[in-house]
């Protein structure tokens, strides 16, 4: 029976459409869960957007119309943008659908039921940005730490979650799990944060009518990270199919910025103990994406939209970019010419060039068919060594050094052929060498395909294809298939074809 992982992006907020901040979380989860796939396991990928809120019924009224329709237009937009970018999420939640509403009336009886509701009055700040509160002394020059605007005076009679009562249960959790928040400098953020005292917080509003209703009281809807956070639930089958959530529960990942950090790391976990429900197994929180060293947003018109990007690199390319260019973690700024320049030498230069050398090599000298014969020389170890790297790597989700790893194995098979120059031993008639070593390149190209179809899934598939492969890079096994000569590819019908990275001129 396959493992089930269940990995999840942020349901983004549809008062704004989707930009390289989005992506860059989406493509992260998409890449792990391919690379998840490639062992076998059975992924659950989620993703989808979050349509209640004060936020999305402002955006709706700006443009004039009702926030559903606003809801359902927007929401399509990040649909496309993912299909765009080849992301293979295996749902896509909206929060307005039917079944969010009733997993999400479902859970919320089940935390009044636990006691942990009560009718109070709340009086303080309120950023709807973050559709979150803040304390005066959490300000900074009077505005909200993250979005840097204003925030409002709001005096609500609301029904309280009391968070106050998991400040224990919380730290021993954690403490029991250190790895449940990620990285390292996320956890002693949420242990500080929580170790600062834990107040009850507001879960119901009266002042809008654009969310879900409470079940033991009509009047109010739920506030609208409480019933964001549940899509995580809803989509995996809580209330609906118990064998399922069974099954997928809790998640192995959420993957989010750092921005929603304390909702997904103190709020959520609280929420689902009230329940009586796990906590996920990893929040993992990624730094932000920068433009000219500022957050993007609306206000500062810096927002970059992935299909302009795509437009230059391609899908590979924009995929590669954001996994390669820095680590998963801390803030980092986009640069176009960066972009540019790492195209051209990851891509263009070492992986299109390494295949497109050994093709016509192989097109030439061996008659286009792969060798019956291998030297089995220093790629073997090579080979065996990047895997291992990768798969460290990733398990800790660091891409970079991931990729990295496996542009070492082409870097690896540039050095051996500048080393064994099977041009020179094709000219002396040394046919069996020339065979052997073009028999180990190959070789060398199909790992380096199958390593690289979760980053760069078009070129891994068009590589593997070339070199003669049936099916496709998604459809092996790791770690077998990584094996050296783990398949017999003598005879394959090799194929030159286009540069599969063009190179590009420098902006
Ligand atoms: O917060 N760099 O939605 P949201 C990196 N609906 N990642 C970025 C980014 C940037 N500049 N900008 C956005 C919400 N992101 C809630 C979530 S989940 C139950 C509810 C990514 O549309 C990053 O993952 O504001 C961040 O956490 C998320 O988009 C925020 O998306
Ligand atoms: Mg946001």
């Amino acid at each position: 029976m396959p493992r089930p992982f269940y990995v999840t992006t942020p349901i983004y907020y549809v008062n704004d459409v989707p930009h390289i901040g989005h992506a860059y979380t989406t493509v992260a989860a998409d890449v792990l869960a391919r690379w998840r796939r490639l062992h076998g396991d059975d992924v659950v990928f989620l993703t989808g957007t979050d349509e209640h809120g004060l936020k999305v019924q402002r955006a709706a009224e700006e443009r004039g119309i009702t926030p559903a329709e606003h809801a359902e237009q927007t929401s399509r937009r990040f649909r496309d943008a993912w299909a765009g970018l080849d992301i293979t999420n295996t749902d896509f939640i909206r929060t307005t659908e039917e079944r969010h509403h009733r997993a999400v009336q479902e859970f919320l009886q089940a935390v009044h039921d636990a006691g942990d509701i009560e009718l109070d009055t709340y009086e303080g700040l309120y950023c709807v940005a973050c559709e979150g509160y803040y304390t005066p002394d959490e300000l900074v020059d009077g505005n909200c730490p993250i979005h840097g605007r204003p925030v409002e005076q709001v005096v609500e009679e609301n029904y309280f979650f009391r968070l106050s009562r998991y400040e224990q249960r919380l730290l021993d959790h954690y403490e029991a799990h250190p790895e449940a928040v990620q990285p390292e400098t996320r956890r002693n953020e949420v242990l500080g944060f929580i170790k600062g005292g834990l107040k009850d917080f507001s879960m119901s509003r009266t002042s809008i009518s654009w969310g879900i209703p409470l079940p033991w009281d009509p009047s109010h809807v739920a506030y609208v990270w409480f019933d964001a956070l549940f899509n995580y639930c809803t989509a995996v089958g809580y209330g609906s199919d118990p064998v399922r959530f069974d099954r997928y529960w809790p998640a192995d990942y959420h993957l989010i910025g750092k921005d929603i950090l304390r909702f997904h790391a103190v709020y959520w976990p609280a929420m689902l103990m009230s329940a009586g429900l796990e906590p996920p197994r990893c929040v993992f929180a990624h730094g932000f994406l920068l433009v000219g060293g500022e957050k993007m947003s609306k206000t500062r018109l810096n927002q970059i939209a992935p299909a302009d990007l795509v437009e230059t690199v391609g899908v590979d390319g924009f995929r590669y970019h954001f996994m390669a260019d820095q680590r998963f973690g801390p803030d980092g700024d986009f640069s176009y010419e960066a972009m540019v320049a790492r195209y051209n030498s990851d891509l263009a230069n070492n992986f299109g060039n390494l295949a497109n050398r050994v093709l016509t090599m192989s097109a030439g000298y061996v008659g286009g068919v792969t060798p019956a014969d291998r030297a089995d020389g220093p790629l073997v170890a090579a080979a065996a060594a990047a895997y291992e790297a990768q798969a460290a790597a990733l398990d800790r989700l660091d891409f970079a050094s991931g990729f990295a790893a496996v542009w070492e194995l082409i870097r690896a098979t540039n050095a051996y052929i500048e080393d064994r120059r099977p041009w020179e031993t094709n000219k002396a008639g040394d046919t069996a060498t020339t065979a052997a070593v073009l028999g180990d390149c190959l070789e060398a190209l199909r790992i380096v395909a199958l390593l690289a179809s979760p980053v760069i899934p078009r070129a891994a598939a068009e590589l593997w294809r070339r070199l003669g492969w049936p099916g496709t890079p998604e459809e092996q096994r790791l770690p077998e298939a990584a094996g050296w000569g783990a398949v017999n590819g003598s005879g394959n019908r090799l194929e030159k074809g286009a540069p599969l990275f063009p190179r590009l001129d420098a902006p």
